[in-house]
């Protein structure tokens, strides 16, 4: 004997719009749509990330980092820590004089350089080198450096940050357009620079 309750359940099924084709195709074409507006959504958004992770292997070749002139040999004598200024690689015409950045070149003897950034290592103000003291000075919170850019006092966490260097013919060249940050090692042990390259 046949179940009434399954005929009745076989009719709503059948009578229900939700079922009828016209119906499921359509939920059909709305997913379809809606997997295409995730996808579209989803690349959008992965390119900061891609640009973020793969960008540094694209900027090796390109002016984001170059070797730079800070000037003449002649201009750095031997035993003398001097301001130097260069041109930002990262810059544009536009920049004006805000792309002309300064650094601290110190000759050591015999063209061994150390090449400083300009900014505190504890938060970026200029320092001042002070050759009677053979100190570098920071106005802000009064972190004081030695001449090989190791702490000597106050605040900053580690030495100043250095500039990798060559000499080209006479030229002076220094790695710019990468700022250092507080991944880079530490130079706050002996004269000189591991990382730099002469
Ligand atoms: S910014 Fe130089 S000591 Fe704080």
């Amino acid at each position: 004997m046949e179940n009434p309750l399954n005929d009745l359940t076989d009719k709503s099924h059948a009578d229900n719009p939700m079922n009828s084709p016209s119906e499921h195709s359509r939920r059909k074409f709305l997913f379809k749509v809606a997997l295409l507006l995730n996808g579209a959504v989803g690349a959008v958004l992965a390119v900061p990330v891609l640009g973020y992770l793969f960008g540094p292997f694209f900027r090796k070749n390109s002016s984001y980092n170059n070797w730079v002139s800070v000037g003449n040999l002649e201009q750095f004598p031997p035993g003398e820590t001097r301001l130097a200024k260069y041109r930002n690689p990262m810059g544009t015409p536009a920049d004006g004089q805000t792309r002309t950045l300064p650094c601290w070149v110190r000759h050591i003897a015999n063209n061994q350089f150390q090449v400083f950034a300009i900014n505190c290592a504890h938060m970026d103000c200029p320092v001042h080198w002070f050759p009677q003291s053979k100190l570098f000075m920071c106005p802000c919170h009064g972190g004081v450096y030695y001449q090989d850019g190791a702490v000597a006092a106050g605040p900053p966490p580690r030495g100043l940050f250095q500039y990798k260097y060559k000499i080209v013919g006479n030229q002076l060249l220094i790695w710019a357009g990468e700022l250092p940050t507080l991944s880079t090692e530490a130079s706050n042990a002996s004269p000189g620079c591991s990382s730099c390259q002469s």
